[in-house]
C-alpha cells in the first residue's frame, strides 16, 4: 500500500494522508541551521549543535506521536484545523505533504478555505522561513483567525529532560509587535537568542505555555485557540512558547500571504544589550535577518536560491534509464539521504535524540564516500577534522563534537577497524579531485597541534596500527567491535546498565577479526597507490606485501569451506562458522572481502556469495546473520542482547546488502548485483510501505529479519552509512563509473534487460556525457569505449583532461 507518490519532476515525494504508519520526514537546511520536519508539521530546529542549541522543543516516545513542532491553527467559526492535521486531528477535506530538496509544502483545506505552508531554511542564513498562504475558495467571504505555535527550549536538550527543576525558573521573554524574543539564559553565559516573527500586525500574542493551553490541556486543544483570542502573555519561568495571532478578513477568491521566520541570534560580548540596566536585549542582529525575509518576493527568492543550489549540486551524477526508479534514486533521493548524512552524521533524527552520539569516525569516513563528489571543499575539511582526532598509534577517538572538533573521552579508541576508514575517505577524496595536497596537510593528533603531522603520515599509522595489531591466525584483532559494533568479544559484560561499547578490556590478546582482514586488503591497496602518487615506491611495496601476507592469513584460517569465517572470540573459537551452533554465517566478510577481491581468483568468492544467497536471503533483503542468536552468549556480547531477527542479531542491516551487491559485480552478476540493490531501495519497495512503514525515498538502518515477528518493516530511517554504501554500489560498480586517480572509469555490471543507459558525471570540473548501449544484453563487460569520436584502446579508464569541458563518452558493453 502506498501512502503517497514521487513527484519526480519536482523532486518531491507527495504524501497524500497525514496517517502514514510512521512520522515520514525531511529536513531543512544546508550550512548551521537545521529542521526536521514531519508530515504533519512535527519536529524541531537547532542551530549546530541539537543538544546545546536546540530552538524548539521535541518529546521523543510522546503519546499520540510526533507531537511538536511548528504548528499553525486555524479557527474559522467554530471550527479549529491546522494545515498538516497535527495537533487538533481534525478531519480535512483534503490533504497533502509535498517534501522537496530542503523544503516542505502542507496544504490542508476545511470548508472552503485552503492553508498552505511552505517551509525551508535558506541558504546561509540562521532562520527558518514559513510562507503560509491562506485561499478562500468559497463563495463567502471569511474571518477566519490563525494562532502560530512553537515552544521553545534552547538549553541544553538533556537538562531539558534531566533538570527541569532549574530550567522551569528560568524562562524570560520579550515582545515587540509580532517578533517574540526568547531570551531565557542570555541574562548569564549565552551570547545568542531566539525569535519567531510575522511580517503582519498582530491582533494578540502568547508566550506562556501555561496561559496558552489551559490547564489540563495539551496542543490538540489549546483554550486560546478555543476561546479566539490571545492572552498577551508574558512567561516567567515554565514553559515559554511563541504564538501570534491573526485576525484575516478574506473576500471570495482571495488569497492572503504571511511569512514567519524562526529565527537565531548571536550577538559579540560587548553589543549584548540594547540597555544593560534593564536587561533589554539588543535586537539589531534579529531586524536585520527579519527584513531579509519581509515579503513574498523575499521568500521566493530564497527559495529560488536554495533550488538552484540543489540543482547545481544534483547535476554532477545524473543517469537516465528505462528504470524510472534507479533515476529518481540516483538522481535525487539517494544523493540528497547522503548530504543530510553529512550534516547530521548520526546525531538528529526521529531515532538518534541530537543529544547521544557525536560524529563517529567510522561513520563520517564512510558518509564521504557518498558526498565527496557533491562537495569536495567540505570533504576535504572534514577528512582534516577526523584525522585529528586520530591518536599517535594510529588508533581512534569512535566519535567526536561536532562543536568542539574534539574526540569524546566518555567512548574513547579501540574499534579496531576505524582507523582503515580513515583511509578509505581519503583516498575516496583524492581519486575524485586530484587533490594530492591534502595528503601535505599538516594534521595534529588528539587534537593537539603540537603532534602535528602530514595527513599521509596519519595514513601510514592507520595502516601499520592493523598490521601490528594480529591475534594468533595472524588477523587483526578486533578490539572492542569492528564495523559491528555489537561484536563485542572483549566485553564479557554480566550487569545491566553496563555499555557493551566501554565495558571491558579495549582489547584482548586473542580475538580477530577476518572483517577487518578483508578491509585491510582492500584499503591497503589504496594506501599503496597513494603512497605511489607521493612518489614513495618503497613504502607501496611494503604496503603490498603486508597485503599479500594478510590475504593469506585470511585463506588459511579465515574460510570455512562454503564462506568466510566472521572473527576468532576471545578463546579462539569461530564466530560465524558452520562449527558454531548459532551464527554460523555474516554478511560482513562475505561482502568485504570479496569486494576487496579476496577468494575472486581461487573460485572461494563465488561459493561464499553463493552461500549469502542460499542462507542469508529474504525477499526484503540479505540477513546479517544466521541462524539468529536465541540466547544472550556473554563471549559475543550486544549482538546476541537482541531478540531474533532485529538491529545486528540476525536484522537485515541496509547498510551492508551494498556490499555484497557490489561483491556480485566484482564476480560479474549483474542480474544478481541488482536483485539485492532492489530489495532494500525505497523507490522498489514503496508499494509495501504498510510493510516497511518508514519514508519511502530514503533508507533505514535495519528491516526486521525473517526471525522477527514483523519481517521487513524498517526502523531507524535518515541517518545510515546505507545511503553512502547504497550510492557508491550503483553509481560506480552497477552503473559502474568510477572515479581513479588517473581518470574515469565506465564498466557497468547491469542485470541483462536493464538496456541501454546515459549519463552526466563532473569530475575534477569536466561533464562526461556517458552513453552505454548493451545490444546482446550482456551483464559485464566492454568491447568498445569512444571517447570524443576516438577509440579507447587496452583500457576502460577515460584519461583526465583539464583544458576540455565536455567530454562525450559512448561505450559498448559485451
Ligand atoms: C546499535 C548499533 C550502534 C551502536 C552505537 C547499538 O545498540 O545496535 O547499531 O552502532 O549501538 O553505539
Ligand atoms: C550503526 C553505527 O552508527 C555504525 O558505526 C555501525 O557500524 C553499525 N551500527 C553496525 O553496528
Amino acid at each position: 500500500m502506498k501512502f503517497g507518490y514521487f513527484d519526480d519532476a519536482n523532486k518531491e515525494y507527495v504524501i497524500t494522508t497525514p496517517k502514514t504508519p510512521l512520522p515520514w520526514i525531511n529536513y531543512l537546511g544546508c550550512n548551521e541551521f537545521f529542521s526536521l520536519i514531519s508530515n504533519t508539521q512535527g519536529g524541531y530546529t537547532f542551530y549546530k549543535d541539537a543538544k546545546l542549541l536546540r530552538l524548539t522543543r521535541y518529546r521523543y516516545n510522546n503519546v499520540p506521536t510526533d507531537m511538536g513542532g511548528k504548528y499553525f491553527y486555524i479557527k474559522d467559526g467554530e471550527t479549529v484545523w491546522n494545515p498538516g492535521w497535527q495537533p487538533t486531528q481534525t478531519e480535512l477535506d483534503s490533504y497533502e505533504c509535498r517534501h522537496g530538496i530542503g523544503y516542505s509544502r502542507f496544504t490542508g483545506k476545511k470548508n472552503g478555505l485552503k492553508a498552505s505552508a511552505l517551509a525551508f531554511v535558506p541558504m546561509n542564513d540562521n532562520c527558518e522561513v514559513t510562507q503560509l498562504t491562506l485561499t478562500n475558495e468559497s463563495n463567502e467571504a471569511k474571518s477566519v483567525k490563525v494562532f502560530s505555535y512553537v515552544e521553545w527550549c534552547l538549553w541544553n536538550a538533556d537538562d531539558d529532560m534531566k533538570n527541569f527543576q532549574r530550567l522551569l525558573s528560568c524562562g524570560e521573554m520579550e515582545v515587540e509587535g509580532g517578533t517574540i524574543y526568547h531570551k531565557t539564559e542570555y541574562r548569564e553565559r549565552r551570547n545568542h537568542y531566539a525569535v519567531y516573527s510575522v511580517n503582519a500586525p498582530i491582533a494578540g500574542f502568547d508566550t506562556s505555555r501555561d496561559e496558552f493551553l489551559g490547564a489540563y490541556r495539551s496542543a490538540a486543544n489549546p483554550e486560546v485557540v478555543e476561546k479566539g483570542q490571545c492572552t498577551n502573555s508574558m512567561a516567567s519561568g515554565w514553559s515559554p512558547i511563541a504564538c501570534q495571532q491573526l485576525n484575516i478578513e478574506l473576500a471570495p477568491g482571495e488569497s492572503k500571504d504571511f511569512v514567519f521566520v524562526l529565527g537565531y541570534v548571536e550577538n559579540p560580548q560587548d553589543e549584548k544589550w540594547e540597555d544593560a540596566a534593564m536587561q533589554v536585549i539588543n535586537k539589531k542582529r534579529a531586524h536585520e535577518m527579519l527584513a531579509r525575509y519581509a515579503t513574498v518576493a523575499d521568500v521566493q527568492k530564497a527559495l529560488t536560491n536554495l533550488k538552484e543550489y540543489w540543482a547545481e549540486l544534483l547535476s554532477k551524477y545524473q543517469v537516465n534509464s528505462k528504470d524510472e526508479k534507479v533515476n529518481r534514486m540516483v538522481n535525487v533521493w539517494n544523493q540528497y539521504q547522503c548530504m543530510v548524512t553529512f550534516n547530521m552524521s548520526r546525531s538528529a533524527s526521529y531515532y538518534e535524540s541530537g543529544i547521544g552520539r557525536g560524529m563517529g569516525f567510522r561513520d563520517s569516513c564512510q558518509d564521504l564516500l557518498g558526498f565527496v563528489h557533491l562537495i569536495p571543499d567540505r570533504a576535504r575539511e572534514r577528512i582534516i577534522d577526523i584525522a585529528s582526532t586520530q591518536f599517535e598509534d594510529g588508533s581512534a577517538y569512535h566519535q567526536y563534537q561536532p562543536l568542539t572538533k574534539k574526540g569524546n573521552s566518555d567512548i574513547g579508541s579501540g574499534f579496531n577497524d576505524d582507523p582503515l576508514w580513515l583511509i578509505a575517505g581519503t583516498s575516496a577524496y583524492v581519486r575524485e579531485t586530484g587533490d594530492t595536497s591534502i595528503l601535505d596537510v599538516m594534521t595534529p593528533f588528539d587534537n593537539d597541534a603540537s603532534k602535528a603531522t602530514p595527513l599521509m603520515n596519519h595514513l601510514k599509522r592507520s595502516f601499520d596500527y592493523i598490521a601490528t595489531h594480529k591475534g594468533p591466525h595472524d588477523l587483526p584483532l578486533i578490539g572492542r567491535a569492528d564495523w559491528n559494533d555489537c561484536l563485542n568479544l572483549n566485553c564479557f559484560s554480566e550487569h545491566p546498565g553496563e555499555s557493551f561499547q566501554t565495558f571491558g578490556p579495549s582489547e584482548g590478546p586473542v580475538a580477530e577479526s577476518v572483517f577487518i582482514a578483508g578491509m585491510f586488503v582492500k584499503y591497503g591497496e589504496e594506501y599503496a597507490q597513494l603512497c605511489e602518487l607521493k612518489g614513495d615506491a618503497a613504502e607501496a611495496a611494503r604496503a603490498r606485501a603486508e597485503v599479500e601476507k594478510m590475504y593469506a592469513a585470511i585463506l588459511k584460517d579465515g574460510w570455512d569451506g562454503e564462506w568466510f569465517v566472521r572473527a576468532y572470540d576471545a578463546f579462539s573459537h569461530k564466530v560465524g562458522s558452520k562449527e558454531c551452533e548459532e551464527g554460523q554465517i555474516f554478511i560482513e566478510p562475505q561482502g568485504f572481502c570479496v569486494l576487496a577481491g579476496v577468494g575472486v581468483k581461487e573460485g572461494l568468492a563465488e561459493k561464499a556469495l553463493n552461500s549469502v544467497k542460499e542462507k542469508l536471503d529474504t525477499k526484503y533483503g540479505v540477513m546479517i546473520l544466521q541462524p539468529a542468536y536465541t540466547k544472550y552468549h556473554l563471549e559475543l556480547g550486544e549482538v546476541s542482547s537482541y531478540p531474533p531477527g532485529y538491529k545486528e542479531n540476525a536484522g537485515i542491516f541496509c547498510h551492508n546488502n551494498p556490499w555484497v551487491s557490489i561483491a556480485e559485480t566484482v564476480i560479474g552478476r549483474g542480474d544478481r548485483a541488482f536483485e539485492i540493490y532492489k530489495k532494500t531501495c525505497p523507490a522498489y519497495i514503496e508499494d509495501i510501505s504498510e510493510i516497511h512503514r518508514t519514508e519511502p525515498y530514503v533508507y533505514s538502518q535495519m528491516v526486521a529479519g525473517a526471525d522477527a515477528p514483523r519481517h521487513g518493516e524498517a526502523k531507524n530511517s535518515w541517518l545510515t552509512g546505507t545511503a553512502a554504501w547504497t550510492f557508491v554500489n550503483v553509481s560506480q560498480y552497477i552503473l559502474g563509473v568510477y572515479p581513479t586517480h588517473t581518470g574515469l572509469q565506465v564498466n557497468p555490471c547491469v542485470p541483462s534487460g536493464f538496456g541501454d543507459f546515459d549519463l552526466v558525471r563532473t569530475y575534477r570540473g569536466v561533464n562526461y556525457h556517458v552513453s552505454v548501449k548493451n545490444p546482446n544484453g550482456v551483464q559485464k563487460g566492454v568491447s568498445k569505449i569512444i571517447v570524443d569520436g576516438k577509440e579507447l584502446v587496452g583500457t576502460s579508464i577515460i584519461p583526465y583532461e583539464a583544458d576540455k569541458k565536455d567530454v562525450n563518452v559512448e561505450v559498448v558493453m559485451g
